[in-house]
């Protein structure tokens, strides 16, 4: 297990010192050098050891995350770069933000010219950037209305507001009654909302009292939800991703989406569909609803909508869902910025013209092949392997020599990053920019490290 890094009063003062004049001198001198050398000048980190890295986030930082111990410097397509220079395949591209791999020249393009013209007016104003990104975003995923935030948890607060101010304007649910029905294991961020539905103790231990209005069905269970449709009156909503990424990339029986898409119609109930990590081409299609032909009657999206390069998300619904928001009623300082939205309109085109959704099916067909046969191999390391396009879940056996943590530290060694969830899954996400050659490269790199167990 990975220990503590050492920290002491004297690599806090000489990582204060550094950093201080490392920012000073590129805070003051680095615009007039770029313009008159074309050089690229040392970023804020620069000149600090790995260990100095590791012991400040830890000193300064919370300790809300578990990281591996690498530091990363550069990301560039499929590939990041540690502080040595090491070069890594990246498997998780920040939790999927990175679909369209890092730094890609085309949404870097967007954000260099964009940065240099505006980047915030708030939506006290009209800008010249909302309206043809709102228009491009509709279109691209068939709905009447978008409306931009900034993180994915925000997509979904944003989402339960509509569902309950149309439950109440639109469907007659008694004011203050209104419910949203979520899966077990559902995961859409670390608000009180999100953790009041959560299932997860981890997320939820002494973070009470939890809001009231969610009500939890089993996930792939459309028997179960057909029930509580049936039982409850005052349902807004039904709030689900079309796979569940966090709690360990859980695929739902064929048909289900379908399912849930006709009983929400029946019973007069939004669908809301949190494809802030399943959408935008990471399963081999441009939504995972995709697969079922399926359209929500709420679409969240968020990480890969910039390509990870700002915190962009969205809420698309029909006018009718809406237009229950009046001035006043909702709204966010940075929501529809006009960086996010040349970003994300650079980043969606990147993924449209680039075909990455093919491409993504076509690598994780692959992978996910070579990983079966590894599994029959090693079935005492792997019980399992799931997912569709480049969202693939490693289930670890139980009894495995090896358990998901140090598989991912074995990994990195060999040149590989990914991260357990929930102890015995290892989530394979790599951007969906990656070549057949890299694929191959990530396949062997999995199997000599599974193997060697
Ligand atoms: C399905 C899903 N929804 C929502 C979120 C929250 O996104 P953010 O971390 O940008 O708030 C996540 C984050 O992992 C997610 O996986």
């Amino acid at each position: 297990m990975w220990r503590r890094a050492p920290s002491s009063p004297a690599l806090r003062a000489a990582s204060s010192r550094r950093w201080a004049s490392s920012v000073a001198s590129s805070h003051a001198s680095s615009r007039a050098l770029e313009q008159f050398m074309g050089k690229r000048l040392p970023t804020v980190g620069a000149g600090f050891s790995k260990e100095e890295l590791i012991a400040l986030e830890h000193d300064y930082g919370a300790h809300n995350y578990h990281p591996l111990p690498v530091v990363l410097s550069k990301g560039s397509g499929a590939y990041v770069f540690d502080t040595d220079g090491k070069r890594y395949f990246d498997c998780l591209s920040a939790y999927s933000a990175v679909n369209q791999g890092h730094c890609h020249p085309k949404i870097i393009g967007a954000l260099t010219r964009q940065a240099q013209q505006m980047t915030l007016a708030s939506r006290a104003f009209h800008t010249e950037q909302l309206g043809p990104f709102s228009r491009f975003v509709c279109e691209y995923f068939g709905y009447d209305r978008v409306l931009p935030m900034n993180t994915g948890v925000e997509a979904g607060e944003t989402a339960i507001k509509l569902a309950r101010r149309w439950a109440y304007t639109v469907k007659g649910v008694p004011d203050g009654e209104a419910k949203v029905i979520f899966a077990k294991g559902n995961f859409w961020g670390r608000t009180l909302n999100a953790i009041s539905s959560s299932s997860d103790p981890v997320a939820r231990k002494h973070f009470g009292p939890f809001c009231p209005g969610s009500e939890l069905v089993g996930y792939g269970d459309s028997a179960a939800l057909r029930e509580m449709l049936r039982r409850e009156p005052n349902v807004a909503a039904v709030m689900l991703e079309p796979i569940q990424g966090e709690a360990g990339i859980v695929v739902p029986p064929e048909g289900y989406l379908r399912e849930v898409r006709e009983l929400c119609t029946e019973h007069n109930v939004l669908f809301i569909a949190d494809e802030v990590q399943t959408g935008l081409g990471r399963t081999g299609k441009r939504l995972a609803l995709d697969h079922e032909n399926v359209q929500a009657d709420i679409l969240l999206l968020g990480k890969a909508l910039s390509g990870g390069v700002m915190p962009v998300s969205a809420v698309l619904a029909s006018h009718e869902v809406m237009d229950v928001l009046t001035p006043g009623s909702h709204g966010s300082t940075f929501g529809g910025n006009p960086l996010g939205c040349a970003v994300a309109t650079a980043a969606l085109e990147v993924l449209r013209d680039e075909g990455l959704a093919e491409n993504a099916h076509r690598q994780g067909v692959f992978l996910r092949e070579g990983l079966k046969r590894l599994q029959q191999e090693r079935p005492d390391v792997l019980a399992d392997v799931r997912g569709k396009g480049l969202l693939i879940g490693m289930v670890i056996n139980e009894a495995s020599p090896i358990d998901a943590w140090s598989l991912c530290l074995k990994l990195m060694e060999a040149g590989l990053l990914a991260k357990p969830t929930h102890d015995t899954i290892v989530r394979l996400a790599p951007p969906l920019v990656i070549t057949s050659e890299q694929a191959a490269q990530q396949l062997d790199i999995l199997s000599a490290v599974i193997e060697s167990v």
